[in-house]
């Protein structure tokens, strides 16, 4: 089969795109190269360098799906720049849907997000769970959803949301290099690679068992694995909507100590007050990706998360 993947030279784009490949399909990776990185895309991939909004410029009835990552995903730069996220995550989508109507292409993966849900009242989060975003982010990811289900009933696509929880981990030469780095286990790693002094711990008093956030993180091959059954199980006319996480959470610190472990490396740690919007503890329910795509997430274990992460995170340094 062939797929367009929107954000292949992104992390997680980069590491689905790879796995495509792996799987024996053909891909063609789209992107503006905004926050992603040329050597992102995966050798075996066909490149092209631009921009989701005129996607309509390279689409044709000769691919079979889409698999669109592109957007801007950091939480505390769409609240100063809110325009920014509807810009590109909402009329970009808005544009690449029109030209997958235009050419006929009728299979839709979608990055979508556990920001949709906001601040949870129970946790593990099901997909019934209220959606109420706390950032522009979060809201520009919810609405695109909105506009795929709209989609799918009045013309037929067939489409499925994944809404990730923490990506984390690294697949073999790609992995996570976002910069500004805002996601807390690369933050840590650059810590341990005397990039940065010490890591700020953003609240200690949650009510959580060490009083730190909690958040389920998951192997980004893991995540891999589910975008591949999501290209075979969409139907059309359908909008599937799943979670992705390994419903276990760990706390900050438990993060902290366990890249201590992995790194030898002794991590300082600064306290800090705690961020605005940032919820206590975020677990996904992902029963719905076991049952409906037949997902099955093998790497659930931190220490190994972590351990790829590290692998990555010093490939690219030796690289610069
Ligand atoms: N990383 C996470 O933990 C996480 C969690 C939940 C959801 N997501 C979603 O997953 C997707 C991928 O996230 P990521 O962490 O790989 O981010 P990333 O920034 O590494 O990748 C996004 C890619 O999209 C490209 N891009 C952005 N706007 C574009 C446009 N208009 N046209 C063409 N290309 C464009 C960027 O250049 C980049 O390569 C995003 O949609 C994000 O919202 C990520």
């Amino acid at each position: 089969m062939k797929y367009l993947v929107t954000g292949g030279a992104g992390y997680v784009g980069s590491v689905v795109a790879q796995h495509l490949l792996e799987a024996g399909h053909e891909v063609t990776v789209l992107d503006n190269l905004s926050t992603g990185f040329r050597a992102g895309v995966p050798a075996g991939a066909a490149f092209v360098e631009g921009d989701i909004r005129d996607a309509a410029k390279w689409l044709d009835a000769s691919f079979d799906g889409v698999l669109h990552f592109a957007a801007f995903s950091q939480v505390g730069e769409s609240v100063v720049q809110p325009e920014k996220y509807w810009e590109n995550n909402v009329g970009g989508s808005m544009a690449l849907l029109a030209a997958m109507r235009e050419a006929g292409v009728g299979t839709l993966v979608f990055s979508s997000t556990a920001a949709t849900y906001g601040e949870p009242e129970r946790t593990p989060i099901r997909e019934t769970a209220p959606t109420r975003p706390t950032s522009p982010y979060g809201a520009s990811k919810l609405a695109v959803d909105h506009m795929i289900t709209s989609e799918a009933v009045a013309h037929g696509l067939a489409a499925v949301s994944l809404r990730y929880f923490n990506v984390a981990g690294a697949y073999g030469a790609y992995g996570e290099r976002h910069d500004p780095e805002s996601h807390l286990i690369p933050l840590v790693l650059q810590v341990a690679q005397g990039r940065r002094e010490a890591i700020s711990v953003y609240g200690d008093d949650y009510p959580t068992p060490d009083g730190t956030c909690v958040r389920d993180y998951i192997h980004v091959a893991d995540l891999a694995d589910a975008h591949l059954l999501a290209l075979t199980a969409a139907r059309p006319g359908e909008h599937l909507i799943c979670n992705l996480g390994n419903g276990n959470g760990f706390s900050v610190r438990q993060v902290i100590e366990t890249v201590r472990e992995v790194t030898g490396h002794p991590i300082p740690e600064v306290a800090a007050p705690r961020r605005d919007g940032d919820p206590a503890v975020l677990v996904a329910a992902a029963d719905t990706a076991r049952e409906k795509l037949g997902w099955n997430p093998t790497r659930a274990d931190l220490a190994g998360i972590v351990a790829d992460a590290w692998e990555f995170a010093q490939s690219i340094t030796r690289e610069h």
